[in-house]
């Protein structure tokens, strides 16, 4: 049984601790409460993000095309006492984007944080002439950023806060043979984040563009020439687990307010490029 003399000494520790500025920070992640939406969330990083921001107290708003796999992960989050809503959309269609950002916002009655996450990666070397890959790596990795910008900005401006999160990839740092279109894509995700950055400054709001290496997702299905595809799996074999890039980007949001981190690249420790 605890003498008297250690409870007294606990219950002076639990003061002490109470009474420091360190005890509202300990207790918030400040991720709690928060309204995140997040394109490309019916499966990889944007499926596993959507969780994790769930399981730590977020409300969710889960955009792509295949509503039957955001319906589950919506489920399954709102039935284990957490909040989100699932809408189908395209981003490549302006107006699709805005219906979700509008559909959140009837909702949960703001946005905290848009993740700007849905892409494709459609490899293959320039000479094979595959335009039409080309033009969806454009319009699903670039101007869908654009448009989940030009949907969330004007609510983050009005509230006077939010934070944007852009996904880029090592691939925006580093271009390689066979990744041309991809990586000019990912580098312009690049450059506009940074131009985004220092034109929200007025308006407390918060930017962080994420370049990833290889993380195990759906994401090589997307390649559309097979023997490309053979070689992209190979690389992927060290690929880390869709949590890595869940965990940076509960990171990020879970800084205190003042503190914008504004880009992180990572890759698994045995990647080369
Ligand atoms: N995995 C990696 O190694 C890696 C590395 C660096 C960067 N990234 C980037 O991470 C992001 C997420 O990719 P991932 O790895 O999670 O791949 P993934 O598993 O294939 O997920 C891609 C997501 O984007 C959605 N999407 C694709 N086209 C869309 C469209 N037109 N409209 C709405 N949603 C669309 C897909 O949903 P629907 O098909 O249901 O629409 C899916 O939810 C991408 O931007 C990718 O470039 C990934």
């Amino acid at each position: 049984m605890a003498s008297p003399v250690r409870i007294g000494w606990l219950q002076f520790c639990l003061q002490s601790l109470s009474n420091s500025p360190h005890f509202e920070i300990a207790m918030s992640n400040n991720i709690e409460g928060k309204v995140v939406v997040v394109t490309g969330a019916s499966s990889g990083l944007g499926q596993a993000t959507a969780r994790l921001l769930a399981e730590q107290g977020a409300a969710v708003a889960l955009g792509a095309r295949r509503l039957d796999g955001l319906q589950a992960l919506a489920q399954e989050i709102n039935g284990s006492g957490g909040r989100a809503l699932a809408v189908s959309m395209d981003v490549t269609q302006r107006e699709q984007v805005q219906r979700l950002v509008d559909a959140t916002m009837q909702s949960y009655g703001r946005i905290d944080v848009m993740l700007n996450n849905a892409g494709l990666m459609p490899h293959s070397p320039l000479e094979r002439l595959k335009v039409d890959d080309w033009e969806r790596m454009v319009d699903v990795n670039f101007k869908g950023v654009l448009y989940g910008i030009a949907a969330a900005l004007p609510c983050m401006q009005r509230q006077k806060s939010g934070h944007i999160i852009n996904v880029s990839s090592v691939a925006g740092h580093k271009v390689r043979p066979g990744a041309a279109v991809y990586a000019a894509t990912k580098h312009a995700v690049l450059a506009l984040s940074e131009g985004l950055r220092q034109e929200v400054k007025p308006y407390n709001i918060r930017t962080t563009v994420i370049s990833p290496g290889a993380l195990a997702t759906e994401l090589v299905d997307s390649v559309t020439e097979p023997d490309v595809a053979e070689g992209v799996r190979k690389l992927y074999d060290i690929a880390l687990p869709a949590d890595a890039f869940a965990r940076m980007v509960a990171f990020v949001i879970g800084q205190p307010d003042e503190v914008d981190i504004n880009e992180i690249l990572f890759r698994p420790t045995r990647q080369e490029v």
